[in-house]
């Protein structure tokens, strides 16, 4: 009754005008910073600083807060507060020293709505994560992973990939798809049990749709949904191409699935799927464990997701760098020459007795920078990172950008310098502030086999081809970010040597 009474008084204006001022205070009260919460920009009421964020260049928007509000820093990014850690020393403490702090993922209502809940490999948390991480680990190992097996997969791939290069005839092409391609069939290797042709243009299809969505993940669409999500849900735009294209890939897995239902056989598991499956029939396990269709449909997902863009777009700077710096691409075939020749294959065994090519690789992937702000973690409990106080449930993004060009680290950070690996006797050295796979107890589950495909894939082009771009074209080392950091599109010239 009080209520209508007061509605009776004011007039629609005025009572519009409290709604909006109850509205504000009820923003102002829900995103209050407790004590000592870290600082940050100004934030407006509502949006906080979602439109603050420079959607092209992201991280570099990001260090540059850094250099006002310290390396550790907030932002409120609409429903969300985050808190950003910058600089190789402020990384690590919050990654590795405390390590069981920020393990779990926060609560994103975009990986929700795709994984519905708490499921895949990427975005779970808790005893499933723990579960489903370690059976992906120790499939991948048994598959090969770190092993000769696996070793003789890619150098088959290899080859495929030099015969389609070869193919060109000189001709300037665009490699991103071909990497792709040869790159994702390691993993279809390992999860499915097969390769798919370069020609094959339903595979193809998938792996662009997959590059669209990763591309759009990181695009002010995805995070104007992940601020408002019972808003934007409601409009068109490309964030319901991301909902699509995952849908896509979730259809041929499950496809694929089918297949291997049909042809299982628990004697002997040819791949990560048969393995799943069989472990699914002959060991009980708890719903909570994950080993069901439809986790391993979203497993199956993220393997081939994380396992294929990053280590392709980490070849194609390979080719932009070795482009811009053809001394060093010399450098490197001369110790292929050395150490290889041309009669063989490049193997694992190598790699110890080619320590400039080891640095080469190291300093692709600090400067390629292909995850530049890492996968968001969450704390777990109360805690206080560089003397602030971070309460339970806090997202934190570790800027991995910042520790692969921090100065207080690198020589000549912005400069492609091999140098930054090898010691005054030419010998490799590995370096700390190395973290484009991250670190911690969520450090990429793919390391160890990103490792073997590039300096076999790396190897194996520089073996066979001298790479090159039209005269007069200057490739560009800043690329363009969505969730990694992709060249932009180039053409470049593989020459046989
Ligand atoms: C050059 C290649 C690669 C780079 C730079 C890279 C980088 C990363 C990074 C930065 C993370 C986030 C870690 C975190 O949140 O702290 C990650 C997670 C992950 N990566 Fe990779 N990755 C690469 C290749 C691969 C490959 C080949 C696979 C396939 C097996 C893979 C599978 C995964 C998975 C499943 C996760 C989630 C791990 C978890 O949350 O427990 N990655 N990767």
């Amino acid at each position: 009754m009080a209520v209508l009474a007061l509605l009776d008084a004011l007039d629609l204006k005025g009572f519009l005008l409290f709604l909006f001022a109850f509205l504000l205070i009820a923003d102002y009260i829900r995103n209050r910073n407790p004590p000592n919460y870290p600082p940050g920009p100004f934030t407006l009421p509502f949006l906080g600083n979602v439109f603050n964020v420079d959607a092209k260049q992201p991280h570099i928007y990001l260090s540059k807060l850094a250099s006002v509000y310290g390396d550790v820093f907030s932002l409120r990014l609409g429903r969300d507060k985050v808190v950003f850690v910058n600089s190789y020393k402020m990384v690590k403490e919050a990654l590795v020293t405390q390590a069981e702090n920020f393990a779990d993922r926060p609560y994103s209502p975009m990986a929700s709505r795709i994984y519905s809940g708490n499921a895949g490999l990427f975005f779970s948390n808790g005893h499933k994560w723990k579960k489903q991480r370690r059976f992906a680990l120790s499939t991948l190992k048994n598959f090969g992973v770190g092993r000769n097996t696996l070793e003789l997969v890619i150098c088959e791939e290899c080859r495929f990939l030099q015969e389609e290069m070869e193919s060109q005839k000189g001709n300037a092409f665009d490699p991103a798809s071909l990497f792709n391609n040869a790159v994702s069939n390691i993993i279809c290797q390992l999860v499915f049990g097969r390769r798919f042709e370069y020609s094959d243009h339903a595979f193809q299809t998938m792996l662009r749709a997959i590059s669209e969505a990763i591309y759009l993940e990181g695009s002010i669409w995805a995070q104007l949904y992940e601020a408002f999500p019972a808003i934007i849900k409601h409009l068109p735009g490309p964030h319901n191409t991301i909902f699509k294209n995952y849908k896509d890939v979730c259809s041929f897995i499950r496809g694929d699935l089918e297949k291997h239902k049909e042809n299982l056989d628990p004697s002997d598991p040819k791949d990560y799927i048969d393995s799943f499956l069989i472990e699914m029939k002959e060991n009980p396990h708890d719903y909570a464990d994950g080993f069901n269709e439809e986790n391993l449909i979203l497993n199956t997902m993220d393997l081939f997701l994380a396992g294929t863009e990053t280590t392709s777009t980490t070849l194609l700077w390979a080719m932009v760098f070795m482009i811009k710096n053809p001394e060093i691409q010399e450098k490197v075939q001369a110790e292929i020459d050395r150490v290889i020749g041309q009669s063989r294959q490049p193997s694992m065994a190598d790699k110890a007795n080619m320590p400039y090519t080891n640095a080469v690789i190291h300093e692709i992937q600090r400067m390629g920078n292909i995850v530049p702000l890492n996968g968001l973690r969450m704390a777990e409990k109360d805690t206080t990172l560089g003397g602030y106080f971070i309460p339970k449930g806090t997202a934190l993004m570790t800027i991995l950008y910042s520790v692969l060009f921090d100065k207080n680290e690198w020589e000549t950070p912005d400069n492609f310098n091999p140098g930054h690996f090898l010691d005054e006797n030419g010998k490799f050295v590995r370096r700390e502030a190395f973290m484009p796979f991250s670190a911690g107890k969520r450090v990429c589950l793919g390391e160890q086999l990103a490792r073997m495909e590039l300096f076999l894939f790396f190897t194996s082009l520089l073996q066979k081809f001298s790479f090159s771009t039209e005269e007069g074209t200057e490739l560009s080392v800043q690329g363009a970010v969505g969730t990694t950091h992709i060249p932009h599109p180039f053409k470049m010239f593989a020459k046989t040597r």
